[in-house]
């Protein structure tokens, strides 16, 4: 039996997540749980010192996990580097944003190689996790790697295997949800594979680590596309009178052929609203145009300001003007019962009502105070919900449907509801003050 077979069969060997966010937390806590010892490194010192301590960073991982893992000495977070030395897998969770021009932002996917290199042990595996177009691990990482006099699939293992996770998802678990491995070589994917398989329940090895990088591109491209199909689709319908929230409901008991997506005020997220472009980018190199993706770009990003149209019109039924009139955005995170506003069109909606004058504030049970993003810095802090001061906003946008809410309640206090989402379809009183957009 070799080390690693030894290691993975006594579950002794030791895992660092680096990147300890959104993804590498999940992650964490997966491998812990399944009695391995966890390692997370960050660069991050307030992280670090909040996880040590116990304490969550993130909402749907809660305080009482951080500190059981911590207290049964599963896992200890670090800033130190070094001690990536120690460790059997590197598994990497960093984030891969967009340049300004909307071009693959690799830095973090640099630094975190630049790092490994400089402590790689022969035998160690590493495997990266963040989303990235095809070709980013054999032509970026492996050649900084191996900058370390070592070689790969040879002195150290090296795999891709992209993250799905999905926030807030009651559903499916990092545990539940099939993990895509892909391999410099067949005993890289077959480590790999093993190792993943020791915490997660089901492991879809590939042929190579294209295919794994393709594969993560290829689900969100999916689902952008067709949230944009279905933005479009609810403009057209809107101006027939036909309810898309309904058309879909009723198409949806397809039993086969149908995937229910629906529209909003546009896309948020770290990934659907960015992941797209990697491939467009990596696929100029080749000559080729991405013209599904392009189109889905440009009808998503739109779509606020669609919202901000829907709602001059709302305000005009009412002898109002946008200018001067007090809005009040509900929700600010991207999706549901999340607490994160990465990207979110909460955001830019937020900036459009105030460029065009509007008296802007906003309420989100998960986000008290906002705090500085890629592009903005909007300096806010949210308003509590009462019946007085609902009663004080010309209109009250719906941008997140969170659960918590009280969506009869907020129509009856409000004097008009915008609503993005179809969070108010269960209203029955008031209906008359609710515009959808
Ligand atoms: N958030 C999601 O729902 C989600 C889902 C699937 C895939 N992904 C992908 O996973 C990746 C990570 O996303 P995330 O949401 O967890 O990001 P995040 O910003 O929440 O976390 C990333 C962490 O990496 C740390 N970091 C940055 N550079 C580092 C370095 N050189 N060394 C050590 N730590 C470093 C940051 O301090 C941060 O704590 C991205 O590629 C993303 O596209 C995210």
């Amino acid at each position: 039996m070799t080390e690693w077979e030894n290691k993975i069969k006594n579950k002794s060997a030791t895992v660092g997540v680096l990147g300890l966010g959104y993804v590498g937390l999940p992650l964490v806590r997966e491998f812990a749980s399944a009695g391995l010892k966890v390692l997370g490194f960050d660069i991050d010192e307030k992280k670090i010192k909040k996880l040590n301590s116990g304490r969550s960073i993130i909402k749907h991982i809660p305080d009482s996990q951080v500190k059981k893992m911590v207290q049964t000495g599963r896992f200890t977070a670090t800033a130190n580097m070094a001690r990536l030395k120690k460790v059997d897998a590197i598994l990497v969770c960093v984030p891969t944003p967009l340049t300004e021009n909307r071009e693959p932002d690799m830095q973090f996917i640099r630094s975190s190689s630049e790092t490994i290199a400089k402590y790689l042990q022969p035998g160690q595996l590493i495997v990266f996790e963040s989303t990235t177009y095809p070709g980013t691990t054999r032509e970026l990482v492996a050649p900084i790697l191996e900058s370390s006099g070592l070689k790969a699939g040879r002195d150290f293992h090296l795999a891709y295997s992209p993250e799905r996770e999905d926030p807030g998802n009651k559903n499916f678990t990092t545990k539940t949800i099939p993990k895509v491995v892909g391999g410099l070589t067949v005993k890289c994917c077959d480590i790999a594979s093993r190792l993943y398989g020791l915490a997660i329940e089901k492991i879809v090895p590939v042929s190579s680590l294209e295919v794994a990088e393709a594969t993560k591109i290829v689900e969100n491209i999916y689902r952008c596309i067709n949230i944009a199909m279905v933005n479009e689709l609810k403009m057209v319908f809107e101006k027939m009178g036909i309810d898309i929230w309904e058309v879909i409901a009723a198409a949806s008991t397809k039993p086969f052929g149908f995937s229910a997506f629906y529209p909003g005020p546009g896309l948020g997220g770290h990934c659907i609203p960015i992941d797209p472009f990697y491939l467009t980018w990596k696929a100029r190199q080749y000559g080729m145009p991405t013209r599904f993706i392009e189109l889905a770009g440009e009808i998503n990003t739109n779509m606020p300001h669609y919202v901000i149209t829907k709602t001059m019109e709302a305000l005009n039924e009412h002898k109002k003007s946008l200018k001067g009139s007090k809005v009040l955005v509900l929700g600010l995170a991207y999706k549901k019962d999340i607490d994160d506003l990465r990207e979110s069109p909460s955001i830019e909606l937020i900036e459009l009502l105030s460029e065009k004058g509007a008296k802007v504030d906003y309420n989100d049970p998960y986000i008290p105070r906002t705090h500085r993003q890629r592009k903005h810095d909007l300096q806010m802090t949210g308003k509590k919900l009462s019946e007085k001061m609902l009663a004080g906003y010309d209109v009250v946008l719906i941008a997140t449907d969170h659960s918590d809410y009280d969506y009869q309640w907020i129509v009856k206090n409000a004097s008009l509801v915008v609503d993005t989402r179809n969070a108010t379809a269960d209203v029955r009183r008031g209906r008359k003050k609710i515009v959808k957009a």
